[in-house]
């Protein structure tokens, strides 16, 4: 608090990342980063652009990178509206293309940037219970609002949402915007990407963050019809005109132009993941059904407080979210073969 500050600035609530840590030797399990590096191509990619070029701005629509986007999920480039990281992206999605009049709805357990954004924003929103199982019940998506969003797969739940429910969705608002945050989806789902073309209200964001290992670049998109894209361009060109860098646009585009790596990368966390899974499950812990590159779960006997601070003491961070109905479980990131290994020995000392 400083006499300086705006009332605004008084009120926030900001968003609390997961833990960088400082100290090294730890066994990183709580940022859903990918435990594998980028594609050595991005890293080629990423020092030819080390150059003179340095001196002058880059492209400020990354067209070469929207077009490489485009290609690959077979859309045109002017359905893609690039950020620095999704986040970014979200945060003008927020802005630009919410009714701020009425309440944007979002699940109860769900990404905690939204409600970050409401606030910054001064936005209303409804938390739209997901069900016992955790899971998004579209027939609760309709009413009044001034927009949709939720992850697909959740986050941090993991549990996925088939394309029609999606639709279901989409039909419910013809005239809101409907946002499918699709951090997660190379872990096993279907992109709602093949429905834009359909739905003029559908907006679907994606990283490369995850299944492209690219977190530390900040790198991330969203795909509609034009019109929204138009949007977002206005608000980012309201706020900075060049959110990715030389650096950000080489590597990301060499990460679409390897696919081997791609898809090694991901068919190795999936398969860990239901190893992870059966191996957790075995212990007697309930782990909730999940299609992206982390599991959530609790056990009947153990609080998740205990179990995140005493894998702490092992040199294993996962995330422990002390918010309701989730507080007695743990999020961990899919990690490396022996990642994995450290993890479910250290849970079954514990
Ligand atoms: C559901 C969801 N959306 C968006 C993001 C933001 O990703 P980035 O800003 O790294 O692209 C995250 C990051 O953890 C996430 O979990």
């Amino acid at each position: 608090m400083s006499k300086f500050w705006s009332p605004l600035v008084n009120d926030l609530v900001p968003y609390v990342p997961g833990e960088q840590p400082k100290v090294a030797n730890l066994i990183k399990l709580n940022t859903n980063e990918s435990p594998f590096g980028p594609s050595p191509k991005v890293i080629a990619a990423v020092q030819a652009e080390l150059n003179d070029t340095l001196r002058l701005y880059p492209d400020p629509e990354g067209e070469s990178l929207r077009k490489t986007i485009a290609a690959y999920h077979g859309i045109t480039p002017g359905q893609v509206f690039l950020g620095n990281g999704s986040d970014e992206v979200l945060a003008h999605i927020f802005y630009g293309l919410f009714q701020h009049g009425e309440p944007v709805l979002f699940p109860d357990v769900t990404y905690s940037f939204y409600p970050v954004y409401c606030g910054l924003y001064g936005i209303e929103s409804r938390q739209i219970p997901l069900t016992d199982s955790f899971e998004i019940d579209p027939a609760e998506y309709t009413g009044p609002n001034g927009g949709v969003i939720f992850p697909n797969p959740n986050a941090p739940t993991g549990r996925y949402l088939e394309l029609e429910h999606i639709e279901t969705i989409l039909h419910a608002n013809p005239d809101r915007v409907v946002v499918v945050d699709e951090a997660y989806i190379d872990f096993g789902g279907t992109s709602a990407i093949t429905l834009v073309d359909r739905y003029p209200n559908l907006l679907v964001t994606q990283t490369l963050s995850k299944s492209r290992a690219l977190a530390g670049l900040r790198v991330g998109f969203a795909v509609g019809h034009p019109d929204l894209i138009e949007a977002l361009n206005r608000v980012k060109n309201s706020f900075n005109s060049y959110p990715l860098d030389r650096l950000a646009l080489a590597g990301a585009k060499a990460a679409y132009e390897d696919e081997a790596w791609f898809q090694q990368c991901c068919q190795t966390v999936i398969a860990e993941r239901e190893r992870v899974t059966q191996a957790l499950e075995q212990q007697g812990f309930e782990v909730l059904p999940s299609r992206a590159n982390f599991v959530l779960a609790r056990h009947p006997d153990k609080s998740g407080q205990h179990l995140a601070t005493g894998l702490r003491e092992k040199g294993i961070i996962v995330r422990h979210f002390n918010k309701p109905r989730i507080s007695e479980y743990l999020r961990i990131t899919i990690g490396t073969t022996s990642q994995n290994d450290a993890l479910i020995d250290g849970l079954a000392a514990l």
